[in-house]
């Protein structure tokens, strides 16, 4: 499964890349909203020229004409730039006439099976389930990457599913149980990921008995 980092903020994606996890990057306009002292473009291009993998860059636009205008030049950024648009009617086309030119799209704000098989049929390359989203108003968000995913295996349909708005590690846990093809983490639970109690403890035991070796902590090495 691919992990991305669901960010605008050139640190945490340095960071994500340190660590070796990060196989993309995903933005929208909340997270674009965050980064003060920079301009749109400077922000996408920084990451654009930071990550080869695909970093997926929101269309603002509601229209058909105005989502594909908007997508051909955020494609033109780079060519691991991916466009996202929603599943509206517009959205659709924009999808449709995007696909067609070889421009990736990620269909975002994803909230039920049809739309992600919409979304499909329309040419996208990723679809997103917004699964902390549906988890808030006391759905299950993990069910409707299963309704998806079955669906997807059903027809040998080729579009990658890129599980979204994530809020904890055991979303990652049943995304990869699932077999989605990606997912999308906010740093902070990307730094949740390889913690545990039992590890924290265990190091600090090693540590009391280290110095019955060496009193003062150093390594004899
Ligand atoms: C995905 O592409 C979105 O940017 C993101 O996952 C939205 O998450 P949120 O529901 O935490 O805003």
């Amino acid at each position: 499964m691919k992990i991305f980092l669901d960010t605008a903020d050139i640190n945490e994606i340095k960071d994500g890349l340190s660590m070796g996890l990060i196989d993309g990057v995903t933005t929208n306009p909340t997270l674009i909203s965050r980064i003060k002292g920079k301009d749109f473009r400077t922000v996408v291009k920084e990451i654009l020229d930071t990550i080869d993998g695909p970093v997926s860059i929101e269309a603002i636009a509601d229209d058909y004409e105005g989502m594909v205008k908007q997508g051909r030049k955020i494609s033109e950024l780079g060519e691991n730039a991916v466009v996202k648009i929603p599943v509206t009617t517009e959205g659709l086309k924009a999808i449709r006439t995007l696909s067609r030119e070889k421009i990736k799209v990620n269909c975002t704000l994803v909230f039920n099976p049809i739309q992600a098989l919409f979304a499909a049929k329309a040419g996208a390359f990723f679809v997103s389930p917004f699964v902390g989203r549906l988890d808030d108003i006391s759905e299950d968000g993990m069910f409707l990457v299963e309704e998806i995913k079955s669906i997807f295996d059903n027809y040998s349909i080729s579009t990658q599913i890129l599980v979204a708005s994530v809020r904890n590690p055991m979303h990652i846990v049943r995304a990869a149980l699932i077999g989605a093809d990606a997912i999308t983490v906010p740093y902070n639970v990307l730094l949740k990921l390889p913690s545990h109690p039992k590890t924290n403890e265990g190091l600090r035991k090693f540590a009391d008995d280290w110095k019955k070796v060496s009193p003062d902590g150093s390594f004899p090495l």
